[in-house]
């Protein structure tokens, strides 16, 4: 008698240890059923509040603009409908906002002042540059010729300098800065022959995946191949990294994803401004895939992910295998170090109609450990035109997807206007530490000395806690422009009391290694990360 008492209430002791210790797959929740428009571009302000908008020529949309601020069309008719909203993640309100010219599949940052600076599209909106201030009552104000010439598919990355360099386009292979200044330097195009020699018969090199390099240069990877570039003098830098291996494009209609993966920062003088740079590609397409999905074949996607040292001496790309095949999938980069592969298909590409079989299960990789963990499925299929951001309680935003013409809600394939946010597994196995205070508070300068204080109700292995900063980035076409994290270089943990910390950390060294603007501060303690805290660089 005694002894099956005993089984059984150890058994129960065990099974609350696993409900607090085990970490799940994650989970789902709706955050708002609709938005009234489909999140074809997404970006998360310092204000907690988030910007979406799809494009002006989609038909009205569900949520209506105040009369004053309807639109006049090419062709006469009058759209009193929002194409772009503002999402409070605090009280879930929506407020429409006014777009006037075509933001179809344009690109974007966040300026160092925290303005969302947005350029390029289709037709009356090609050359536009539209800017965003993040405050309750901002709406988007336009220059319809902020651009040298039209950019439709261009990525955006932002420079140590402040500004931004945008990348290409269709037809379009050259490049130029924003916002523009007085300087005559800025209304220059630059050649980039590189974006010609990777086009192929369908274009599988748009949306160039740009990732600024510690060492201050830019790498771009179109459609399988990569250089590192010295955008300042309009020089090639390297040109030895290898082709990417699969047999595979990786850029639009193709689309695959890629993240630098986390920047690793030193405490020590040597080591402080000078990390290695990883990059880190996901998933894609045949290179004829396009083609095939048209004539109505849908080919399987790739199920590789290739990893490439691009500041070592002697790059190779060290592949991977990813459990489940997708195109169009969103790689994000959680606080905890680890990237989230989320949204798209297993079949077909890019483009209106041609994908099928939507992948409804994020996964989860963890780059330390080469590891691959499915995760718990939603029930919303985010095929074209989806998009996802990390969110400040250290969540990922979902929305998007609409892969009709226009806005349709019988299509196989819906056009999509939820807002869904997964939690991933640290957010369901344990305790989640708490920054109680930062010294400074807010406003850092590059390689300053950084205090944080935070508490846990577990105790903390000292060998285990660091501090993450991560850049809110602008997702569109499952590229996460200016997606950048740091894990800054500590110098010491201390326990002060029974639950609380210090830690003795430095901020970044140079703008190379994180540009000025806002990031979001992480303390993450056993693999858990706090809430996030806005903090800027400058
Ligand atoms: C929506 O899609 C269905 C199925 O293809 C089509 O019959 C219908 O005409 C479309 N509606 C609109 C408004 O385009």
């Amino acid at each position: 008698m005694e002894s099956k008492y005993v089984i059984v209430f150890s058994a129960l002791i065990f099974s609350l240890f696993n409900l607090g210790e085990t970490a799940t797959t994650g989970n789902w929740k709706l955050l708002k059923k609709s938005i009234g428009i489909s999140a074809m571009h997404t970006q998360l302000l310092p204000n907690d509040r988030v910007i979406m908008f799809d494009r002006t020529d989609f038909g009205q949309s569900k949520i209506t603009l105040p009369k004053e601020r309807c639109r006049k069309l090419a062709d006469g008719r009058i759209d009193c409908s929002a194409h772009s909203v503002e999402l409070n993640l605090v009280n879930r309100n929506v407020r429409p906002l006014t777009v006037l010219t075509d933001t179809w599949c344009s690109s974007g940052a966040l300026a160092p002042d925290g303005m969302l600076i947005q350029s390029g599209g289709s037709n009356d909106g090609e050359r536009a540059v539209r800017t965003f201030r993040p405050c309750a009552s901002c709406d988007w104000k336009e220059d319809q010729k902020g651009l040298v010439v039209p950019r439709w598919y261009a990525s955006n990355q932002i420079l140590p300098n402040g500004k931004f360099i945008v990348v290409g386009g269709r037809g379009q292979f050259n490049y130029e800065f924003i916002p523009k200044s007085a300087s005559k330097l800025d209304f220059k195009v630059f050649a980039l022959p590189f974006l010609k020699e990777t086009r192929d018969a369908v274009e599988n090199n748009l949306y160039p995946f740009t990732h600024l390099s510690p060492d201050g240069n830019l790498f771009i990877f179109a459609n399988t191949k990569s250089i590192l570039f010295d955008y300042k003098n309009n020089r090639v830098v390297r040109n030895d990294y290898p082709v990417m291996p699969g047999g595979v494009s990786r850029n639009y209609p193709s689309t695959g994803s890629s993240v630098l993966l986390p920047l690793k920062l030193g405490s020590s003088k040597s080591t402080i401004g000078a990390p290695e740079a990883e990059v880190l590609i996901c998933g894609g397409a045949p290179p004829n895939s396009y083609i095939s999905a048209i004539k109505g074949t849908f080919l399987p996607a790739a199920n590789s992910c290739g990893r490439l040292m691009i500041t070592a001496k002697q790059p190779k790309w060290e592949m991977e295998q990813m459990p489940i095949e997708r195109v169009m999938g969103d790689m994000i980069l959680l606080p905890s170090g680890d990237v989230l592969i989320i949204n798209g298909a297993k079949k077909g590409t890019a483009g209106w109609y041609l994908a099928r079989e939507p992948v409804l299960n994020p996964v989860l990789y963890q780059p330390k450990l080469h590891k691959f963990e499915i995760m718990e499925p939603s029930k919303i299929p985010r095929m074209y035109h989806s998009t996802a951001v990390l969110i400040t309680d250290g969540r990922v935003l979902v929305a998007g997807s609409n892969p009709n013409k226009n806005y349709n809600f019988t299509e196989q394939f819906p056009t999509e206007l939820s807002v869904e946010v997964f939690s991933p597994p640290y957010l369901s196995s344990g305790p989640r530490p708490q920054i109680s205070w930062a010294i400074p508070e807010t406003q850092l300068s590059y390689k300053q000395p950084i205090s944080i204080g935070f508490t846990s109700k577990k105790k903390a292995d000292l060998g285990n806690v660091y501090v993450t900063m991560v850049a809110p980035s602008f997702n569109t076409h499952s590229f996460s422009m200016n997606q950048r994290m740091m894990v800054l270089g500590i110098n010491q943990v201390r326990q002060v009391s029974r639950k609380s910390y210090v830690i003795d950390c430095f901020a970044p060294a140079i703008p190379n290694i994180a540009p000025p603007g806002y990031y979001l501060l992480f303390v993450v303690h056993n693999g858990i990360p706090s809430l996030g805290r806005w903090i800027h660089i400058s």
